[in-house]
């Protein structure tokens, strides 16, 4: 079986660090297949925590290769201040780290790009994590984009940077009324860093296809969830990449008939950060108790996350959409001391019913969610590890979800830690 892809099923934030952290012990490589450092997974063990935004989670995991595939677009500064984060803890990031020559470089002018259009955006601003991402898949789709290749040779690098520059500082000067940059000043910058992965920069499909063919397990790392998909996802307000299963493919160079399990990832509830469409969103004390609870302030940003019931339209349309053989059900202890909970199952647009899912922003601001109302629990469930030790009403909300969406549930989260988690096998 050798390519395991994990994949957010909701807008992000579902708990995927933690999960391929504890599945990335059994595989022998870990690849990420798309965005940037505008995902931030949090890894949990003992009494340490770290935030991982480009590098996969598979790096605290000894022996386990490291890929950062071609469809991730790289900021080269954070990628060098994460690398050295991750050496200063001990963990060796030379010769298990490899990143792909065709990946793409955020570099400031993306940033100040970014920052420029969502503010002539004002109310219909996407609420972007403000790392430049958007702006970086631009220049890659509009064939300007800089790569990682560039990196190695110094004069193509210069030629590049300089011309972008001058072409975004048009843009920011002239449609923005924004400051200009400076290309040198850019370009010395870049060359710092460039020492830190540089000499990490490989070509890491040939790699990967190299595992394929001697049978070794690889598992794909999505960042951001099916819902933020440039295509699937509630457009506009949706990240630039495709966190959807086949941008595993193309942000590896992986083939589909290569993979043999999708694992989705969702929350026992929704969370979203950035603007767009919500049906399930709440406000009041049960928003605040998820918020509060579950933490869900961005671990990118800091911002506060909104908080909502879990949407089994939105669910079955992200399983569906990606080919989800398993369901992972993550943050099951933050619905601790809620009487009751509630699960979308249906969607009232004007006077029709719908279990479809709108991908249109403005059919999914006018879908009013329909619920089923099942029981709560008040003991507190954090760091159960066995299915039978969880409350009934646990137990019969995951059996609700399984039956709901069609999919085995085979995994439950009930903290942040890794042992923290139930191996099961709950079918629908
Ligand atoms: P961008 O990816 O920074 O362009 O942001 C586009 C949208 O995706 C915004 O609503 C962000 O809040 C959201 N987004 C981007 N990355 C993440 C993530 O890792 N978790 C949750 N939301 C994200």
């Amino acid at each position: 079986m050798p390519v395991t892809v994990i994949l957010g099923c909701q807008w992000g934030d579902e708990g995927k660090g933690k999960v391929v952290d504890l599945l990335g012990q059994r595989a022998d490589v870990v690849a990420r297949y798309q965005g940037g450092a505008n995902a931030g997974h949090t890894i949990v063990w003992g009494n340490r925590s770290f935030v991982l935004h480009l590098i996969p989670s598979g790096i605290f995991t000894a022996d386990t290769t490291c890929v950062i595939g071609n469809g991730v677009v790289i900021d080269p500064a954070a990628l060098s201040r994460e690398i050295a984060a991750v050496e200063r803890l001990g963990y060796h990031v030379k010769g298990r780290l490899h990143i792909s020559l065709g990946a793409h470089l955020i570099l400031p002018y993306h940033k100040a790009l970014e920052k420029a259009r969502e503010a002539a955006r004002a109310q219909r601003a996407i609420g972007t994590t403000g790392r430049g991402i958007g702006p970086a898949y631009v220049d890659k789709a509009a064939r300007t984009g800089i790569r990682v290749v560039d990196l190695l040779c110094a004069d193509t690098l210069s030629a590049k940077v300089r011309a972008n520059v001058k072409e975004k500082n048009a843009l920011l000067r002239h449609v923005h009324s924004s400051t200009e940059l400076d290309a040198e000043a850019i370009l010395s910058e870049v060359i710092k860093v460039r020492a830190a992965f540089a000499p990490l920069a490989t070509d890491t499909t040939a790699l990967l296809l190299r595992a394929l063919a001697a049978d070794r397990h690889i598992l794909a790392e999505g960042a951001q969830g099916a819902l933020l998909d440039v295509d699937f996802g509630t457009y506009p307000y949706v990240t630039s990449s495709h966190p959807t299963v086949g941008g595993a493919c193309t942000g590896l160079g992986i083939p589909p008939s290569a993979i043999s399990e999708v694992i989705g990832i969702a929350k026992a509830y929704c969370t979203r950060v950035g603007n767009g469409p919500f049906p399930t969103e709440l406000s009041g004390m049960i928003g605040d108790h998820l918020r509060s609870h579950g933490q869900e302030y961005g671990a990118t940003t800091g911002r506060p996350r909104r908080c909502g019931w879990l949407d089994l339209v939105a669910l079955r349309y992200a399983n569906a959409i990606n080919g989800v053989t398993e369901l992972a059900v993550t943050k099951l202890d933050v619905l601790s001391g809620l009487d009751l909970v509630r699960v979308c199952t249906g969607y009232r647009i004007g006077a029709e019913r719908t279990d479809q899912f709108p991908t249109d922003a403005q059919a999914l601001r006018d879908a009013a969610p329909i619920y089923t109302t099942l029981a709560g629990w008040n003991e507190d469930i954090r760091g159960i590890r066995t299915y039978g030790a969880l409350p009934q009403t646990a137990r019969d909300l995951v059996a609700f979800i399984a039956r709901g969406t069609g999919k085995p549930v085979g995994m439950i989260s009930t903290g942040p830690r890794r042992s923290e988690t139930i191996r099961v096998r709950i079918n629908p």
